[in-house]
């Protein structure tokens, strides 16, 4: 009888669109006219504030050759295919996006590269891997909070013995963080979902978290976070 790989199957549920990405952020990653001057890696340092080559090496830094990743959410710029070179043809990559024209940008990014694979999966049911390391970069404050623990739970589901999972997202700034005031007006604006990114630790988010090791790590006076979780065990 044929066998239908579990990645081709369809599943309506995990696989729709989520309904807090349409009303949200249906310009920056659904609209295909915007999209394509978007993805872009001068546009992604301007809304980092200059810091994104900073926070884009942090992560890469999680990252060694012949590790098996997974990347969790399409990024603007080249991030993806720079992953995909880091890891080199000894590992793997697998991305993810809910969002079907995301994750045709982010094939088109790795077009000859065997050793990558792009699916449509949602981020809180990615599917039944265990990945050395699993990067997930600045997707949770795009997302409501019980997305936000659903997330991060199943993410660290698929972190191997040993493995990392590696969130790169906002954080709450300094105190007297010259900026604050603006990233806040911003976020109450355009990004609804990134403020409680302030009241949050990664670590609280996911149900697991004891069985990791964690560090966290702030840039530009607070405003950004690396945060790992290492899985206790070895590789
Ligand atoms: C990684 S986040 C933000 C990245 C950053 N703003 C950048 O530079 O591109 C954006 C991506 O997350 C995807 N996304 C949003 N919710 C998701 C979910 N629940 N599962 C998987 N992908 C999701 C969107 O489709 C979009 O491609």
């Amino acid at each position: 009888m044929l066998q239908i790989p579990d990645k081709l199957r369809f599943k309506p549920a995990s696989h729709a669109i989520p309904s807090y990405l349409r009303a949200t952020y249906e310009w920056a990653y659904l609209n295909p006219r915007n999209v394509r001057w978007l993805d872009n890696e001068t546009i992604v340092g301007v809304i980092l504030f200059g810091n994104h080559v900073r926070l884009r090496n942090a992560a890469l830094a999680e990252i060694r050759t012949g590790q098996n990743v997974l990347q969790v959410a399409h990024v603007y710029g080249t991030l993806i295919p720079e992953i995909a070179r880091r890891v080199g043809p000894t590992g793997s990559l697998e991305a993810i996006d809910v969002a079907p024209l995301q994750a045709a940008l982010c094939r088109r990014k790795l077009w000859g590269m065997r050793h990558t694979d792009v699916r449509i999966s949602d981020a809180s049911d990615p599917g039944d891997g265990g990945y050395d390391v699993v990067n997930c970069y600045f997707l949770l404050h795009e997302v409501p909070d019980d997305m936000k623990r659903a997330i991060v739970t199943a993410l660290l589901q698929r972190v191997a013995p040993g493995g990392r999972a590696v969130f790169v997202d906002y954080h709450r700034p300094a105190r007297l963080h010259p900026l604050r005031g603006l990233y806040r007006k911003l976020f109450e604006r355009l990004e609804p979902f990134a403020l409680s990114m302030w009241d949050h630790e990664v670590r609280d988010l996911g149900a697991d978290a004891a069985a990791f090791e964690w560090t966290k790590e702030i840039f530009f006076g607070g405003v950004f976070q690396k945060t790992v979780a290492h899985r206790r065990g070895s590789i």
